[in-house]
Parts: C-alpha cells; sequence; structure tokens
C-alpha cells in the first residue's frame, strides 16, 4: 500500500539517472528515493525498442516491489522506446517521462534564430519521438540532432573526465568547433542534453566546441512534472527531515553503487 511515505522510484539504462535523481533531491528534499541502475545492460541506445521495453518493464516492478509510489524514467532512451508501453501497461501509476529539453532550448534563446545541437543516443536520435519534437521547433531554429553513443560506456566506466572522452566528443563535435579551430564552422548556441549520462560531460563538450554554450537538461522540467503528479495525488511526503536515497544496480562489480554514490555527490550548478 502506498502513502506519502513512500519512496519515489527513479530508473535508467546505468548511472546517467543520477543526473536526475540529484534534482529530484534538490526540489523535493525530504522525500525517499529508490534509484535502480541497470548498468549490466547499458547501454541501452543501441538495442531494439522491443528488448529495451522489456528491461524497462524489468526496472519498473523492481521499484514497484520496492513500495515505489511514483516511477521517474531518468533515460530518454527508455522514454522514447517504452514510456507509450509502460503507461498503458501500468494504468493506474504515476510515471513521469524525460523529454529532450527542445522546447526550453528554443523558448529561452537569446537569439530570436537560435541554432540548436540535441546529443542523445542512436535510439533516441533516430525515434519518431524527437523526431515529432523537433518538427514542432524547426521554423524557429536550426535544430542539429546528433547521436553520441561513444558517451555513455565511458561515463559508465568512470571516465567523464579523460583522454578518451575528450578524444571522442573532439572528433564527434568537429562540424561544431569555429573554422578557426579546424572546425566545419557551424556555431550553435545551446546544447540540448538528450541522454541521462551527459550532464556529467558538460565541461568536457564545451572544451571540444572550442567556445560557452548554453546547456539544457530535460530533468529539471521532469522534477517539475514529477512534484506536479505527487501534489495532485496528494501524495508529496509530509515529512520534515531530509529523506534517504537507496542506489540499486544490476552491476556485478565489488561495489555496483559506489560509482552512482560518486556522481551523485559531485558538485553541479543548479540552473532550471
Ligand atoms: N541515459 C540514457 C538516456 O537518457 C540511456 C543511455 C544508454 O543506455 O544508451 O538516454
Amino acid at each position: 500500500m502506498i502513502s506519502r511515505r513512500s519512496p519515489i522510484g527513479v530508473f535508467d539504462s546505468g548511472v546517467g539517472g543520477i543526473s536526475v535523481l540529484r534534482i529530484l533531491r534538490h526540489d523535493m528534499p525530504n522525500e525517499d528515493y529508490i534509484f535502480y541502475g541497470d548498468s549490466i545492460n547499458a547501454p541501452y541506445g543501441d538495442k531494439s525498442e522491443e528488448r529495451i521495453r522489456e528491461m524497462c518493464d524489468d526496472s519498473i516492478r523492481f521499484l514497484f516491489d520496492h513500495g515505489a509510489k511514483a516511477i521517474v524514467i531518468a533515460c530518454n532512451t527508455a522514454t522514447s522506446a517504452a514510456a507509450t508501453y509502460l503507461r498503458e501497461k501500468y494504468k493506474d501509476a504515476i510515471i513521469v517521462a524525460m523529454e529532450p529539453a527542445v522546447k526550453p532550448a528554443v523558448d529561452k534563446a537569446v537569439n530570436a534564430y537560435p541554432h540548436v545541437l540535441v546529443l542523445a543516443t542512436n535510439s533516441t536520435i533516430h525515434g519518431e519521438r524527437l523526431h515529432h519534437l523537433i518538427g514542432r521547433f524547426s521554423e524557429n531554429a536550426d535544430i542539429y540532432p546528433v547521436a553520441a553513443p561513444g558517451i555513455v560506456p565511458l561515463v559508465e566506466a568512470g571516465k567523464e573526465n579523460s583522454p578518451e572522452i575528450d578524444a571522442y566528443l573532439k572528433d564527434l563535435l568537429q562540424p561544431f568547433r569555429k573554422k578557426e579551430d579546424g572546425g566545419g564552422g557551424q556555431i550553435v548556441d545551446s546544447v540540448v542534453l538528450g541522454c541521462t549520462h551527459f550532464p556529467f560531460v558538460t565541461d568536457r563538450i564545451s572544451e571540444a566546441l572550442g567556445y560557452d554554450v548554453i546547456f539544457h537538461d530535460g530533468a529539471y522540467g521532469t522534477s517539475r512534472e514529477t512534484r506536479r503528479r505527487l501534489r495532485e495525488a496528494d501524495l508529496l511526503t509530509d515529512s520534515t527531515t531530509p529523506g534517504k536515497v537507496e542506489l540499486y544496480s544490476t552491476a556485478q562489480t565489488p561495489d555496483p553503487t559506489a560509482l552512482a554514490k560518486r556522481l551523485l555527490d559531485l558538485p553541479f550548478n543548479y540552473s532550471p
């Protein structure tokens, strides 16, 4: 039986969802959280939609078995492939899903006609959902969707700050570097972080581009929507003390949650 004191369940293909969890905790510090990272199966971004749906179903069942009062799909890939399926299957549940922050990137742009780079996994970039989302805003902006499948395995390996990630991003983002820096010269105003692993590499992305950009992270909207849904269902916690976080991972390393803990404790700039 769920109650206001039940935890919020958060899942991702791995540790990326920690970037969502830290914003949820910032916004709703007195809630309890259960985080489930399916690291053994990461990356999801190169798998079929059918397989992604099965894995998401396993994660959601784990969280419900642990008493979750609501589910946050802290994964754009899972949202793209499985959100509709999961909402149909668990009709009475509160299921909040991520969406790449294309709308804020266009709405909040300083330039009247912004150039927006959207980075995400292969699955998200080629999925219907992003295609429709970009279509809604393409009259008011130039939007460049780029698959960045190499980031997730490096973040999963704890290499979010490494020569490997720098080499990968420099190559991937070459078209968006200035001409005088050896790039293709397509300058962008902002970058949409369309995968929850990517907020951990924003410094590396700026470095690879060689100029300042504004980052947009869908986690802020996801957190606001989670609070709205809980309030509507009268399920926001009534606790007045900081809540606890339980981390679970399917990885089979000696301490599978050590990386998640480290990422959760990294300082970050809160910028709604
Ligand atoms: N973190 C996930 C996302 O937001 C997926 C990464 C992956 O497993 O490919 O898309």
